[in-house]
């Protein structure tokens, strides 16, 4: 067989292989067949909903909210089966406790951008989308790595069921004049994504000719702004490179998490990113600007106590200072082998796909931590200001 042929017939294999996966776990291999299967206890309705389990059985009661689902309703003593997030959607809605930003406020952008590949952008965005959409926010996520391992997390495969036609690249380089196009339907019930495709990288190439309305720097931006309109949170999920989409990233966000692998070398990584936001935000050079975004270390790939990884990230702190935040994102082997259960640990219904109850609880809990934080202490300070100020 010659090169080309295997390769040919390699990539099939893998392509197959993903396919039968998809279809062996949700049915198809559609991004619609991913719908949440994890069911919420009423003891978690609490701090999802923001009001008394009494006051939700109560409406239930009085007809104000559909009874609920029963594990075994023909029983004397049928018990709750546990809310879907739809469900919990409406009962946020009958109590007015959706989180939504203030309706004077705008949608705050942020971009998970890193210098290296592998130090867990990806991984980071999608789990944070999903916490926020766990909370009722309104979430675009924004794939523009040709990679497209976002796009995967929500069943958007550039070899199964996505083509460059689906990526904001026709916005970018000038064939449409809005965003709407490429805005598509996750299973999540609030978040809708933007996905990617290998074919992206022709974006280096093609923006230098394409005839479009605004600095090449400034696309993204103009395109989200007509959009975000719909959403609270919009994240982007960058490449490790610094190039056109790059900057086009930074220009849109924000807020620009910078994740940073506490790994001696990838710091390196990491200066040659805010050398790129240096030059973009220095003046000067020729480049219409927008407002200037927050930038935060986000350190990543952090172990345990007695790690090389924890006094890396003490001595970050001790040169970074303020810029780094308080929490990071702490290693876990359930987002690896989340992928491989084809559920991020957001996703993990039950103990079947959890690798135990306590692994899943530390999971959890350091993402949780860290999304608090990027929340409450970036994200709603922002809402609180009018848009000249950020
Ligand atoms: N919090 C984490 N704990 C352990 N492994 C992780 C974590 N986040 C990501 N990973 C692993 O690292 C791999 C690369 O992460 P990814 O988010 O795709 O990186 P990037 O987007 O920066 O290239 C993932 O496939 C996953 O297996
Ligand atoms: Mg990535």
């Amino acid at each position: 067989m010659k090169l080309s042929e295997s390769m040919i017939a390699c990539i099939d294999a893998a392509n197959n292989w993903m396919s039968a996966r998809a279809r062996a776990k949700f049915g198809n291999d559609s991004p619609s067949a991913r719908v949440l299967q994890r069911r919420f206890k009423p003891c978690e309705l609490e701090e999802m909903v923001g009001v008394t389990r009494q006051a939700i059985y109560d409406a239930e009661k009085s007809g104000r909210l559909p009874l609920p689902d029963l594990k075994n309703p023909e029983s004397a003593r049928p018990v709750r089966l546990g809310y879907t997030l739809q469900q919990i959607d409406t009962i946020r809605d009958e109590f007015g406790t959706q989180p939504y930003r203030p309706d004077d406020a705008a949608a705050i952008t942020i971009s998970i951008a890193g210098g290296k590949g592998g130090c867990w952008k990806t991984s980071t965005a999608a789990h944070f989308a999903q916490w926020l959409g766990l909370k009722g926010y309104r979430v675009l996520v924004v794939d523009i790595d040709p990679q497209a391992h976002l796009s995967m997390y929500f069943g958007y495969h550039p070899e199964l069921n996505t083509t460059v036609e689906d990526t904001a690249l026709p916005y970018l380089i000038g064939e449409k004049s809005s965003l709407d196009y490429c805005v598509k339907p996750t299973a999540w019930p609030k978040i809708n994504i933007i996905p990617s495709h290998l074919q992206m990288q022709r974006i280096e190439r093609e923006v230098i000719e394409a005839d479009i309305p605004y600095q090449a720097h400034l696309m993204l931006y103009a395109g989200l702004q007509g959009i975000s309109h719909d959403y609270d949170i919009i994240i982007i999920d960058g490449h490790p490179d610094l190039g056109v989409g790059t900057t086009n990233m930074i220009a849109a966000s924000d807020i620009v998490l910078v994740a940073t692998s506490t790994e001696v070398n990838d710091i390196n990584s990491t200066c040659q990113l805010m050398t790129l936001i240096r030059d973009l935000y220095k003046g000067g050079n020729n480049l219409e600007i927008t407002h200037e975004p927050v930038v935060r270390i986000l350190p990543t790939k952090v172990g345990d106590k007695t790690s090389s990884s924890q006094q890396n990230l003490k001595d970050m702190r001790k040169f970074w200072g303020d810029m780094v935040l308080d929490n990071a994102c702490m290693f876990t082997e359930e987002v690896g082998k989340g992928q491989r259960r084809m559920v991020t640990v957001y996703e993990q219904a039950d103990s079947s796909e959890r690798s135990t109850p306590n692994a899943w609880k530390r999971a959890t809990s350091s993402f949780n931590e860290l999304f608090t934080e990027i929340l409450e202490t970036l994200v709603k300070p922002m809402w609180g200001l009018s848009n000249d100020e950020k």
